[in-house]
C-alpha cells in the first residue's frame, strides 16, 4: 500500500506552548512515519491579519522551525518548509480565487469570529481569501489527509468544495482532503481556562526551568482545597490535568492522596514541575543545538522548499494544462 500524504501547517506567530505540543506536534511526530508528510510554515497566512508590522516574521519562522524539530519532526522524514518559499502556492491561490464564490467565504465561521475578535472595521481582500490560500496549500500537494483541530473543519470543508468545483470544471486533478482530528487540547492554561497565548496563561515549550517552576507555583488549583488537609477534587484541578499528561504512572496515587487530603497543593505542584521538566528536557536539549546553529535551520528550510517545490510545480503543470493556460 502506498503511504497517504499529509499536509500540516501552522502560522509563525511566536514560540509554541504546551497546548500546541500536546494537541498537535506530538501527533505530527507520530504521523511522519505512517504518512508521507509535508509540514508548512504559513507566513503568508499570518499576513492576512498581522500585515502592518512584519519585523518579527523571519525570527518567528525560525522559532517555529526549531519548535517543530525539537519536538521530533525530522527533516529527513518530513518535508519542512516555508509557504512563501514555494511561489506556486500563490499561483494556485489566484486560480482558485476565480472559481470561489464570495458567499462561500463569508459563511466560514472563523471569518465572522475573527472580525469580531480583532474588532476589524473593514475586511481586507486577503483576509477574506484566507481559506482559499489554505486550500491551495493542501491541494497543491494533493494531500489526502490534514491533521487539524476542530476549529479548522470548516476550512477543510471549503478546500473540498474548491477541489470538487475545480474537478468538475476542468477535469479530475485533486483528491478530496480529509481532516484528521487531533486529540482535544488536554492541557488547560495556568489559570484553568483554555491554554492560549492571547490569555497569557501559557507555558512555552522553550521556557527555562525557573520560568516553568514559577508558572506552576502560581497555577490555579481546586478552589475548595484551601489548607493542606482539605480533601481535593482532582478532576476540577488544572494541576491534575497536567499530571495526567506528565506523571502517568503516579496519577492514581496523586489522585487518591489529593482526595484524602494527604497531599497538599505545594507538594503536588513540586512533583509536577519535576516531571514536566524531565519530559521537556530532551526537547530543550535539541532546541539549544538548533539555536547554536541558525545557518543549519536556513539550510533545512531551503532543502524542504526544494523538495516541496518539485511536487508543487508538477501539480501546477497539470492545472495549467487542464485550464488551457
Ligand atoms: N489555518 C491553519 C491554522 O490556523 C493554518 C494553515 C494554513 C493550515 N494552511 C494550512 C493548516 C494547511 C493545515 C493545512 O491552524
Amino acid at each position: 500500500m502506498p503511504k497517504g500524504r499529509i499536509l500540516s501547517g501552522m502560522q509563525p506567530t511566536g514560540k509554541l506552548h504546551l497546548g500546541n505540543l500536546e494537541g498537535a506536534l506530538h501527533n505530527w511526530v507520530q504521523l511522519q512515519d505512517e504518512y508521507e508528510m509535508f509540514s508548512v510554515i504559513v507566513d503568508w497566512h499570518s499576513l492576512t491579519t498581522a500585515y502592518e508590522d512584519t519585523s518579527d516574521i523571519k525570527s518567528n519562522i525560525r522559532e517555529l522551525a526549531i519548535d517543530y524539530m525539537s519536538a521530533g519532526l525530522d527533516p529527513e522524514r518530513c518535508t519542512i518548509f516555508v509557504q512563501s518559499h514555494v511561489k506556486e502556492h500563490a499561483e494556485l491561490h489566484l486560480l482558485f480565487s476565480m472559481l470561489t464564490p464570495v458567499p462561500w467565504l463569508e459563511r466560514v465561521p472563523t471569518y465572522k469570529e475573527k472580525i469580531q475578535e480583532l474588532k476589524m472595521e473593514s475586511v481586507n481582500y486577503g483576509f477574506l481569501g484566507y481559506p482559499v490560500l489554505q486550500a491551495a496549500d493542501i491541494l497543491i500537494y494533493k494531500a489526502d489527509t490534514v491533521p487539524v483541530g476542530r476549529d479548522q473543519l470548516p476550512h477543510l470543508e471549503l478546500a473540498r468544495e474548491i477541489a470538487r468545483r475545480f474537478n468538475s470544471l476542468y477535469g479530475e486533478i485533486f483528491p478530496l482532503p480529509q481532516a484528521k482530528l487531533t486529540k482535544f487540547a488536554l492541557l488547560p492554561g495556568i489559570d484553568g481556562r483554555k491554554m492560549s497565548k492571547s490569555y497569557g496563561n501559557h507555558i512555552c515549550m522553550a521556557d527555562d526551568s525557573e520560568d516553568i517552576k514559577r508558572k506552576i507555583k502560581v497555577m490555579f488549583t481546586d478552589p475548595t482545597k484551601i489548607y493542606k488537609g482539605d480533601p481535593g477534587h482532582p478532576d476540577d484541578c488544572p494541576v491534575y490535568a497536567f499530571h495526567l499528561v506528565y506523571s502517568s504512572d503516579e496519577t492514581a496515587e496523586i489522585k487518591a492522596n489529593c482526595e484524602s487530603g494527604a497531599l497538599g497543593c505545594v507538594d503536588c505542584k513540586n512533583r509536577l514541575s519535576e516531571n514536566l521538566l524531565e519530559a521537556l528536557a530532551p526537547i530543550q536539549v535539541r532546541r539549544r543545538e538548533f539555536e547554536s546553529d541558525p545557518k543549519k535551520i536556513d539550510e533545512i528550510l531551503a532543502e524542504g522548499a526544494n523538495r516541496a517545490r518539485k511536487v508543487a510545480q508538477k501539480t501546477m503543470e497539470e492545472v495549467r494544462e487542464a485550464m488551457h493556460i
